[in-house]
Formats: structure tokens, sequence, C-alpha cells
């Protein structure tokens, strides 16, 4: 049933049929509910609109699933989007590009290959080419293990963002150790899988997405099961947790999406309280060559805790 789901949105001779896809913007109260969390005191954190205003739901039949309508302001998206393309892919954190196939300059930086490269066919398949980096714990794709040899410093601005959504949903203690930034050219996709290589399988797994729109798929636990599938846009927040931790999902598609806020700023965004950081990201000479590399393209961040509370290493 998964497999065939996985298909019918992946098919590219004909468009397939969305109808049953739940979208968040308008979403169908026969399959979702809003979710009420409790927000402790007055606490907001930088790229984010405050906790009071997010906009929480559940799906029915999908326990554990959370999802968080873009939460993020449309600066902090930048700031986000920034980081993913320009520092994230950046040496030691490992790239998926080949050295047989790239230079060494590629693979420790590059996005800075990309811009500065003036052929159009290299740069062309520098962007296409580039497809996950990994933080923190290192994801092993063959043999799907963590290890101490295998880790670089999970960089601290990410892992204080998740933590604050961890704490507003009330999951305490928790600890980003491991991402993997995936980056999708539209027309791509992600097969079906599970995430059960961590030591704590019990912490939910928390992902971003950013720029155009995704298809995705949450299953069962077995491939058996019919998954519920959900547009993901700019800014949307989806957290695994619970009975969906371990739960089958996949992207079977990434399309244009009408709507994005990282290019807008028609918000109601009150300037004091951005932060420099978040506001350079305001400087359209700063943002161009971003704007052009999400036209057709979709970033998803996806975060892991690894180890067990108490737990010093693997
Ligand atoms: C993943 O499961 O690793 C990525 C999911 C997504 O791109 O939304």
């Amino acid at each position: 049933m998964f497999i065939k789901s996985f298909k019918f949105y992946k098919s590219k001779t004909t468009e397939p049929d969305f109808s049953e896809v739940l979208d968040f913007q308008d979403p169908n109260e026969k399959f979702v509910d809003k979710k009420r969390i409790e927000v402790k005191g007055n606490e907001s954190y930088f790229s984010l609109i405050s906790p009071k205003e997010w906009q929480c739901y559940e799906i029915k039949d999908r326990p554990g699933l959370i999802f968080i309508r873009n939460p993020f302001t449309p600066s902090g998206q930048r700031f986000w989007i920034s980081r993913c393309l320009k520092d994230y892919p950046k040496s030691p954190n490992v790239v998926n590009l080949n050295p047989k196939q790239f230079s060494k300059e590629a693979i420790n930086d590059w996005w800075n290959c990309f811009q500065t490269e003036k052929n159009d066919c290299e740069r062309k398949r520098l962007k296409v080419s580039m497809r996950w980096t990994t933080l923190g714990y290192h994801h092993d794709w063959d043999t799907k293990v963590y290890s101490e040899n295998m880790k670089n410093k999970f960089p601290q601005d990410l892992a204080d963002l998740t933590k604050f959504f961890a704490t507003t949903l009330g999951f305490e203690n928790y600890s980003a150790e491991a991402a993997i930034v995936n980056y999708y050219p539209i027309g791509t996709t992600l097969a079906g899988h599970t995430d059960h290589s961590e030591a704590n399988l019990d912490a939910p797994l928390f992902s971003f997405s950013f720029g155009q729109k995704a298809i995705f798929l949450l299953g069962g636990q077995s491939k058996d099961e019919k998954p519920s599938a959900m547009f993901l846009k700019s800014g949307d927040v989806v957290v695994m947790s619970k009975s969906s931790r371990l739960c089958y999902h996949a992207v079977p598609r990434v399309m244009s999406c009408e709507l994005e806020p990282y290019n807008n700023f028609n918000s109601n965004e009150p300037e004091e309280k951005k932060c420099k950081i978040v506001n350079d990201c305001d400087d359209e000479n700063f943002w161009t060559p971003f704007r052009h590399y999400l036209k057709d393209s979709r970033i998803n961040i996806n975060i892991r805790q690894v180890l067990n509370k108490g737990q010093l290493e693997l």
C-alpha cells in the first residue's frame, strides 16, 4: 500500500489527483484536530512567531504526529535557508558529492563553488548534484549505524531552535545530536524508510521544510498500511513522536508552491523584534542568490536525538 501511494504521487506521466492530500492551509476537520499547546510564559525565540500564535494540528489516525503550520517569520525563514545553503554544507560536515566527480573545493564549500562558477553547465551540475549534508553524528547510509568516529560539533543555533520547539511542545530534556539536511530540486523524491538508527527511539524527530512544497507520506510501522499524504510548505514543522516515531515516511513529489513567505515581507513582523543576524537577511543583495536557488528547490532539515538521557557517548 505504501509503495502504491508513493508511485501514485510520484507519477510524471499523468498528473495525480491531489484531492486526498491534507492541506493545513485549509485543514479538513474530518481528518485533522487542532492541537492545544500550553505555552508557558511569554517566551519567544528569534526567527519564530510567538508560540501563542502557532497553528498546531494532529492527524486523527496518526497518533504522535504533530504538524505546526509555518511558525517562522519571513526573515527567520531567510536565516535558516541561508544557513542550510551557505554554511551547513561546509567541511567538516559531510556532503553527498563524490570526490571522483567534484573538486575538493566543492566538497569543502559547495555554496561558494556554486556561486563563483562561471560555466553555466557546471553551475547546473553543482546545483542539482547537492542532495544532502549531515551534521553532528553523521548518518552512515550503508551501515545505518552512528559512531563516535563519525561525528562533528552539531550547530549550536540549530540545536537551540530544536530544543525550543521540543520544550514548547512538552518534550523535556531534548538534545539535537544528528541532522540530515536534504536538498530537493523539483522532480526529485525520497523513498519510503523508517529512522531507527538512533539509540534513543523515544525522543521525537523534528523536520523543518523550506522552499517549494512537497507531498509527504506518513504510513504505519509496516509498508502494508496505506499512508496519509500531506503537503509540506515553506516553514512547516513536522514532529514525529510516540507511535509515529518509527513509521514509514517518504517524499514522492516536490512541486512548485504558490506561497513563498521568504520572498514576502507584507507581514506584521515588528522590526524591533528582529535580531541583527535575522535583520541582515532582509538585505536583497544578500538574499538574491538564495531566492534563485529556491525557485525550483526544496530544503528539509531532519533532526534527531541519538543518545539516551544520561548517555555520554555511543
Ligand atoms: C526525511 O525523512 O529524511 C526527509 C523528509 C522530508 O524531506 O520532508
